[in-house]
């Protein structure tokens, strides 16, 4: 049984491999969260075939619980609302990591405490009590349920190194001796508050990036959980989810141009982000167009390329935006989506959301790929996006975004923004785009303007 059982882990553990590998593209994404979800069905019903698991009726009854909430959690929820939904996930995950080891501590004796399994159980309740409290921080903070700014306070780094050496302190026994009670006890007491002084004084606004993280450190809290059971599949599986979140948060980080030092510390989105009409504070003026013009300068447009943002989301307006671009299609025009990689609030964001809408993979191109081609576009229409359209990242060296890579709807023949007001987005700077010569500000809902543009157009046709 034992031979079958390790075969299983094998089998479950590559079958993890190719889902993560086939998440890398729209494509193919799908069937690797079916192979990875499949994988761990295998991984579970093998875990339940060891002879040493406990009482079968508890473990049926969690998965009852476990599914009912899974099932209710994931129809309920909008796709605004998944960072949410993914850091009450990370925090479980890694609380549950942190769990097993504190039983497995309960109930190995003492005499078969090696060294190896004292630090694997210290390190498991560390970082799985950080990623629970954290987790739960960044879901209140995206949520609005706390404040979302940036929350400091008196003597914040003197508090934070006595926090540090006093998980150093607990540590210490724990590594040294037969790792006393008090202190695995005390080591869970003090990763609960180093998860919440870490993720507090983070702006709201990087809770995604923060969630990215806190998803890697729910991985290392499993795969020292792994260490403790002495379960390879736990740190197989733990360590590629460590190592795929670390890699996210990099790519994150990288696609903003920071530093994962300057998302962590920096306190970014503590300006207001409800957006002013101009940075200084100035009057300037707007050529604000109704949507007849919008709708016959796309009737006579013959490339378009639709760049969505995190409006788009917000709006709900996907479904219309795929109905615009049949009816242009129609008319001949050739119609792409423009994706960058940071637009929206999570990773794929926008890739999810027209996937959402059957709008075809091919149609949506990534920003390197597509950026060349904004030259001979006629028009570039913009469904809520800002900050990765904003010129200021590319020539203005004194922006807080500097840096971060966009797409170059500027170079466009003309630029069509359907946007509520002059608003700022997520980094909270004006954007010099909406005061261009070519620039035609459509103000309203984006969905509402893109269902009248469409009815507009209809109207034309028939
Ligand atoms: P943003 O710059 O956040 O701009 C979104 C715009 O949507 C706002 O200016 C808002 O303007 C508009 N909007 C909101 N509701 C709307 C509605 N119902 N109809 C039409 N427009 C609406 O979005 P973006 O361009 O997608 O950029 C994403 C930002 O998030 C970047 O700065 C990125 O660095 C940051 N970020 C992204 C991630 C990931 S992984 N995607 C993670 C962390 C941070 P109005 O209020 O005027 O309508």
């Amino acid at each position: 049984m034992d031979v079958y059982v390790q075969l299983a882990y094998l089998a479950s553990v590559a079958c993890f491999v190719v889902g993560i590998k086939k998440l890398g593209s729209p494509k193919t994404a799908r069937f690797g969260n079916l192979l990875a979800s499949l994988a761990m069905l295998v991984a579970m019903i093998a875990a339940l075939l060891h002879h040493d698991v406990v009482d079968k009726n508890w473990i049926y009854g969690g998965i009852a619980v476990g599914a009912v909430i899974g099932i209710i959690a994931a129809v309920r929820v909008q796709m605004t609302g998944m960072p949410e939904l993914v850091a009450l996930l990370n925090g479980s995950g890694g609380f549950a990591s942190a769990l097993v080891a504190m039983s497995e501590f309960h109930q190995t004796p003492i005499a078969d405490q090696d060294h190896v399994m004292l630090v694997s159980m210290g390190i498991s309740i560390l970082i799985g009590g950080v990623t629970l409290t954290g987790s739960v921080v960044a879901y209140g903070k995206l949520a609005g349920k706390i404040s979302s700014a940036p929350i400091t306070y008196p003597f914040q780094n003197f508090a934070n190194a006595a926090l540090f050496m006093a998980i150093l302190a607990v540590f210490y026994p724990i590594c040294t001796t037969e790792g006393p009670t008090w202190a695995m006890y005390a080591m869970f007491v003090l990763s609960f508050v180093l998860g919440v002084l870490l993720v507090i004084p983070i702006g709201g606004a990087d809770m995604p990036v923060v969630i990215s993280l806190l998803n890697s450190y729910s991985g290392l809290a499993a795969c020292a959980t792994g260490f403790v059971l002495g379960n390879q599949l736990l740190i197989t599986a733990g360590s590629l989810v460590g190592a795929a979140g670390m890699i996210l948060t990099a790519l994150m980080c990288k696609a903003m141009n920071r530093s994962l030092g300057n998302v962590i510390f920096g306190a970014f989105g503590a300006a207001d982000s409800t957006g002013t009409s101009g940075a200084s504070g100035e009057k300037r003026s707007v050529r604000n167009y109704g949507i007849e013009d919008a709708t016959m300068i796309l009737d006579n447009a013959s490339t378009v390329v639709i760049v969505p943002g995190y409006g788009l989301a917000v709006a709900r307006a996907q479904h219309v935006a795929y109905e615009l671009c049949q009816i242009l299609e129609k008319n001949g025009t050739t119609v792409r989506f423009a994706i960058h990689p940071v637009a929206g609030r999570m990773p794929g964001h926008m890739n999810v959301l027209l996937a959402e809408a059957d709008v075809p993979y091919e149609q949506l191109i990534d920003m390197e790929e597509i950026n060349p081609d904004f030259e001979t576009t006629d028009v570039a229409l913009i469904l809520g996006a800002n900050d990765v359209i904003n010129p200021a990242a590319r020539d203005d060296k004194t922006s807080p975004i500097y840096g971060m890579p966009i797409l170059e709807v500027d170079k466009a023949e003309t630029v069509m923004i359907c946007k509520r007001s002059l608003g700022a987005g997520f980094a909270g700077i004006d954007n010099e785009l909406f005061y261009m010569d070519k620039t035609m500000m459509i103000f309203g809902d984006a969905k509402k303007s893109l269902t009248d543009i469409v009815a507009g157009l209809r109207e034309g046709d028939a």
